[in-house]
């Protein structure tokens, strides 16, 4: 078969990212130019900020991702774009401009679901990955856990009720006055805390899902705070951090590992920015090592939003017959399936 090139668009949330990639796993170029510093100021992503730079960043980026893979526009076969989940403006700014590109260089357009291109980051990663398998994603918008059957078939299996496990991190962090993204900071103070030092809830529903719920977990410890400061006694940053990050862990692993079981999968994959955190992946890979399971998960900078996952989950659209046309829209809530 002939060599299919992929670029691949993401204008999600606060990441301009474009990238080139060849037969679906190939990555030859991956450029992310983050907002985070702009964000940071706010405490967390303002979404009409997010629209202006992705505006302002889309063209450079889209240059430099074709310039680093030493390719051109005539060399790309498909234009692949994130259509949601995510903000609207932000996505409205990569569709609108993978329309337009797609309708000037008549190149086959292909929208993607943002959390199948997440779960996608897994194969650049991982060329031995096949379907079927378990993913648990995570990220500062979503927490699903899918079971992947084939390439374009996902059953998800669970998924918060509430706050997204990224989105726990994040406002913790923020309570602790540590900062935003809260998620790598809570990783790092919480090497140097006792996990078992304050029992926070873990929550499971004795309904038969394998949903997860954080806010319960979220209101504990800001109660816990709230509670050590109206006493004037002092706060422990390290060990709230590190009991906050077990309590998410346990459940996250728990709920995963359970439907693996139910659903007799041996392999499991992790995905989204949580993913990068170091004792979520430790955990897994130790449960995994005891089950006798195999465990995978990206590179961080392929588990934070980025457009080379949205190149290859636009591969296996294309692969499936899914293409856009002009008619291709931004979908704000877009469900996964
Ligand atoms: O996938 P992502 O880059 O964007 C979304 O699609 O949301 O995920 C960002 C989220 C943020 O909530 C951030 O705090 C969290 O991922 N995150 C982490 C870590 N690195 C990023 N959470 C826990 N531990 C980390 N090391
Ligand atoms: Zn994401």
């Amino acid at each position: 078969m002939k060599d299919l090139v992929i670029l691949g668009i993401e204008s999600s949330c606060d990441e301009t990212s474009a990238a080139v990639v060849k037969n679906g796993r190939e990555v030859l170029s991956n450029v992310i130019s983050s907002q985070i510093n702009i964000h940071k100021k706010y405490g967390g992503v303002v979404p009409e900020i997010a629209s202006r730079k992705h505006v302002e960043s889309i063209v450079p980026v889209v240059s430099k991702a074709l310039l680093e893979a030493n390719k051109t526009l005539d060399d790309i076969d498909i234009i692949g774009v994130t259509k949601g989940p995510g903000l609207v403006g932000a996505l409205l700014v990569g569709v609108s401009f993978a329309k337009a590109l797609s309708f000037s260089t008549k190149k086959t357009l292909v929208g993607v679901n943002h959390i199948e291109g997440h779960i996608c980051a897994n194969y650049l990663q991982h060329k031995d990955l096949e379907p079927p398998f378990i993913c648990l994603v995570v990220s500062g918008g979503h927490s699903h856990i899918v079971y992947v059957k084939d390439y374009n078939t996902f059953e998800i299996l669970g998924q918060t009720r509430d706050d997204a496990a990224g989105e726990a991190f994040d406002k913790i962090s923020r309570a602790l006055g540590l900062g935003y993204p809260g998620g790598p900071i809570i990783d790092k103070c919480a090497r140097d805390g006792n996990p078992h030092k304050i029992e926070f809830p873990r929550v499971h529903f004795k309904d038969g899902t394998f949903d997860f719920s954080f806010s319960g977990l979220k209101t504990s410890v800001l109660n816990y705070i709230n509670t050590m400061t109206q006493k004037n006694e002092p706060i422990n940053v390290p060990d709230v951090c590190a009991s906050f990050q077990q309590a998410v862990i346990d459940v996250l692993v728990k709920n995963t590992l359970e439907c693996a079981r139910i659903k007799k999968i041996s392999k499991i994959a992790i995905a989204g920015g949580v993913a990068s955190n170091s004792l979520l992946r430790k955990t897994f890979l130790d449960e995994c090592n005891k089950l006798g399971y195999k465990c995978y998960y990206p590179n961080p900078i392929l588990c934070t939003d980025n457009a080379a996952m949205i190149a290859c989950s636009a591969y296996y659209e294309y692969l499936n017959g899914n293409i856009s046309d002009f008619n291709l829209d931004a979908y704000p809530s877009l469900k996964l399936g």
